[in-house]
């Protein structure tokens, strides 16, 4: 029995758009779906009741920064991620591989896997595909990534030529682990298509992977800086490559606008820090656009952030309050930001499946963009 299944629900008329669920040993999410992201263990400010309130199903973690700290030893003796940070729904981890990317100095690939040093104290580390396994094994996610190298943009065809291919080879390998070790029976691992802005090469990664039978699929490497037409010929091109029954996750994205056309181009998953990272700068997304709450204009404006937002912030308090909070670094501030912006995206989500359900999500989209503005992001 796989650890994880997708159902099909049905495919949006108007836009080609995918409903579904994904059943996972912590139950049930629909799709396409948001993942509020919850780097070590704890999506900031929020408490595993607020996030069920704001209408999270599935929350994203990290094997990179959960190794280092508190390291996977403590959460595998705590009885795993779910029971350590009381959150006993479905989680995904990323592998670790973006992590050591973007955050580390000094890093070297070689073919057995990458070294690198501590982002925070410099110390000496390797990660490996099959320790990257073992770490998520400790942590006990529903969904596990495989590791790769997310290659920059730009970055020449050659070099991404052979990363996609050690990224295969890094695939095959925790595929490997992961199956020997037993774990696969109650965790789902996915592949990591990558092959940047290059056609050709998404197509060899997509091919190879899809050959290896994970139980889904991620889209990595995008959102790295490219122009957005970019990303979406590249969602577009390799969509229609991966197996239909079983999930595909764009990473990294969650702009409003890009949620919505990844949607439209067959993606039923995304995560991204963009909600509640600026939430905690004081800026917020509504129904009519972005608004700096921070900003001296909402002084004295004793209106909530957003008129047609349910979230506990809209429903409780003012602009003038919330910018009083954040400006004076009151932690409440921060909460509250987070509750409305994690709660307006899966708003969001929910009437980008309630479109698909009515075959209407280019309509959809049209009305969004109307009133929210097309200063998108
Ligand atoms: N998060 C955002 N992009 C990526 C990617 O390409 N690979 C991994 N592992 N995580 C990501
Ligand atoms: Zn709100």
């Amino acid at each position: 029995m796989a650890a994880i299944t997708y159902e099909h629900i049905k495919t949006c008329k108007q836009s080609g758009a995918r409903l579904g669920k994904v059943h996972t040993p912590h139950g049930t999410f629909e799709t396409p779906i948001f993942m509020p992201v919850g780097t070590l263990a704890t999506v900031k400010t929020m408490s595993p009741e607020e996030l069920l309130q704001v209408g999270s199903q599935i929350i994203l973690s990290n094997t990179y920064h959960l190794w280092l700290r508190p390291g996977s030893d403590i959460i595998k003796e705590a009885g795993g991620l779910h029971k350590f940070m009381n959150w006993d729904h479905p989680i995904l981890t990323d592998s670790g591989g973006f992590q050591v990317f973007s955050l580390s100095d000094m890093r070297k690939i070689e073919e057995e896997g990458v070294h690198f040093r501590h982002h925070l104290n410099g110390s000496k580390l390797f990660l490996s595909p099959e320790k990257a396994m073992d770490i998520q094994h400790d942590l006990g996610s529903d969904i596990m990534m495989s590791f790769d190298e997310c290659p920059p943009f730009p970055a020449e065809y050659d070099y991404v030529k052979q990363s996609i291919e050690r990224t295969t080879r890094w695939a095959h390998r925790g595929l490997e682990h992961h199956i020997k070790s037993g774990h696969d029976k109650h965790q789902a691992l996915f592949g990591i298509v990558q092959g940047g802005e290059y056609e050709a090469l998404r197509t060899q990664s997509a091919k190879e992977l899809v050959a290896m039978d994970f139980s889904g699929y991620s889209i990595g490497g995008l959102s790295v800086g490219e122009p957005k037409d970019i990303m979406y010929r590249m969602l577009e091109h390799t969509t229609p490559l991966l197996p239909f029954h079983k999930p595909r996750y764009l990473m990294g994205v969650g702009s409003p606008d890009a949620l919505i056309e990844g949607v439209i181009r067959g993606i039923d998953m995304f995560d991204c820090v963009l909600p509640t990272r600026i939430a905690r700068n004081g800026t917020t997304m509504t129904s009519n656009g972005r608004v700096v709450v921070k900003k001296e204009q909402y002084a004295r404006d004793f209106t909530p952030l957003d008129e047609s937002c349910d979230c506990y912030t809209c429903k409780n308090y003012t602009k003038a309050y919330l910018r009083h909070l954040i400006k004076t670094d009151e932690i409440l501030g921060l909460r509250l930001t987070s509750i409305h912006n994690l709660y307006f995206l899966l708003k969001l989500m929910e009437n980008v499946r309630q479109a698909i359900r009515e075959d209407r999500l280019l309509d959809f989209k049209e009305e969004f963009f109307e009133q929210y503005g097309l200063n998108v992001e």
